[in-house]
């Protein structure tokens, strides 16, 4: 019997395209149907109406069992819903409708989630994944427009059963609506099973994207700080290392009004598993205008204060974010803060941003809802910060 046994989910949103992708139990066809949402005018529900009016399809005959659509001619900012179909001689499968929006413009406000460590915390077989389901059903409730995982998905990389028992079975009916972007963690452990599963743009364990007025950049550091030197960098963080100069050519390319950073180890934490051989690469964040940096490894939360040049600088500082996220240990934090560490609370979470095209307000919030640390980055037209 042919079954569904990942998502489906979404990848690679732009203004007018959206990646669709599942897994099937044995190699099929793919076709996905894009169905306009339309709302309910009348009364006081204001609802989207069952959706019934196929846009577009798209469809591949060539069997396999990770199935990847890429749909184009779509509007920005604007609600879809999809079907998914995998058809072969042993039977056929549908999925859906669900509903997912292409992003928005530049210029217009739109909202992002951040976790990480879905293999780490559940990885040690502590929480019995309730962690990871809690953060998912918290972070739904925000309604995000795209989400990033700051790496660690899995416990093992290379073991494909970890990808259905840390990511995508606790995440699905999250991931179902929600587009999203990954790092390479060290437990990915650069496995195959990352290239085959995601749609990010190549080589995939470093690119950026745009959404609304943010550049984002993903670094792969497990590449600049390979295992067998942890934690201390190869010597590639120089001219002449392609990850090195793709990220210089592509922050000096980008005018977008933010510019955010996630990578998977901390050059900035006040516990654990800090890689300090990771600030070689903060003047070139600094030299090029990024705002915000987001990682994990160390299983906490912790916001830096505002840093250039090695110091606390609240005129034009960047913002280190550990976002530990699902995996949260007390004991990986050290004994008393050090000098650039703002905030800092070892529970699980996420984190949320708000980005409008002045503001970006980020919240710090808990398994089981709560609030817990909130700060606003004001731009203005000519570049200065203000810190809030
Ligand atoms: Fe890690």
């Amino acid at each position: 019997m042919l079954l569904i046994v990942k998502g489906p989910y979404l990848q690679r949103p732009t203004e007018n395209s959206m990646t669709i992708m599942w897994e099937t139990s044995d190699p099929a066809s793919s076709r996905v149907e894009i169905l306009l949402a339309e709302r309910i005018h009348s009364g006081h529900q204001g609802n989207y109406k069952k959706p019934e009016v196929v846009l577009t399809s798209v469809s591949n005959d060539n069997p396999s069992t990770i199935h990847l659509l890429r749909v184009t001619g779509l509007e920005p900012g604007t609600m879809y819903f999809y079907n998914i179909f995998s058809a072969n001689e042993h039977g056929e499968v549908q999925s859906g409708p669900y509903p997912f929006k292409t992003a928005v413009r530049r210029g217009e406000p739109f909202s992002f989630t951040v976790t990480s460590e879905t293999g780490g915390f559940s990885g040690f077989d502590l929480s019995d994944g309730l962690t990871n389901i809690n953060i998912f059903k918290q972070m739904q409730r925000y309604r995000p427009d795209l989400t990033l995982f700051i790496g660690d998905l899995v416990n093992d990389g290379d073991n494909y059963e970890d990808w259905e028992k840390y990511f995508f079975g606790p995440g699905g009916d999250f991931l179902i609506s929600t587009p999203f972007y990954s790092c390479l963690g060290n437990h990915e452990n650069n496995a195959s099973w990352y290239y085959d599963f995601f749609d990010f743009n190549s080589p995939k364990n470093y690119y950026s994207f745009d959404y609304g007025d943010v550049h984002f950049i993903c670094l792969d550091s497990t590449d600049f700080i390979k295992s067998e030197h942890y934690p201390a960098s190869s010597g590639n963080m120089s001219t002449g290392n392609d990850q090195y100069d793709f990220l210089i050519h592509d922050l000096q390319a980008s005018s977008a009004k933010w510019k955010i950073l996630f990578f998977h180890y901390p050059p900035y934490v006040s516990g654990g598993y800090q890689v300090e051989d990771l600030r070689q690469l903060c003047p070139v964040f600094e030299q090029y205008g990024v705002d915000l940096v987001f990682n994990s490894h160390t299983i906490v939360y912790e916001r830096s204060h505002p840093i250039r040049e090695g110091i606390v600088d609240f005129h034009d500082g960047i913002i280190y974010i550990v976002a530990g996220g699902a995996g949260a240990m007390p004991e990986w934090l050290l004994p008393k803060r050090e000098w650039h560490t703002s905030q800092s609370l070892a529970i699980p979470h996420f984190v949320q941003v708000v980005a409008t095209n002045d503001h970006l307000e980020l919240r710090a919030i808990d398994e089981e809802g709560r609030l817990f640390d909130k700060f606003t980055l004001r731009k203005d037209s000519d570049g200065n910060k203000t810190y809030f």
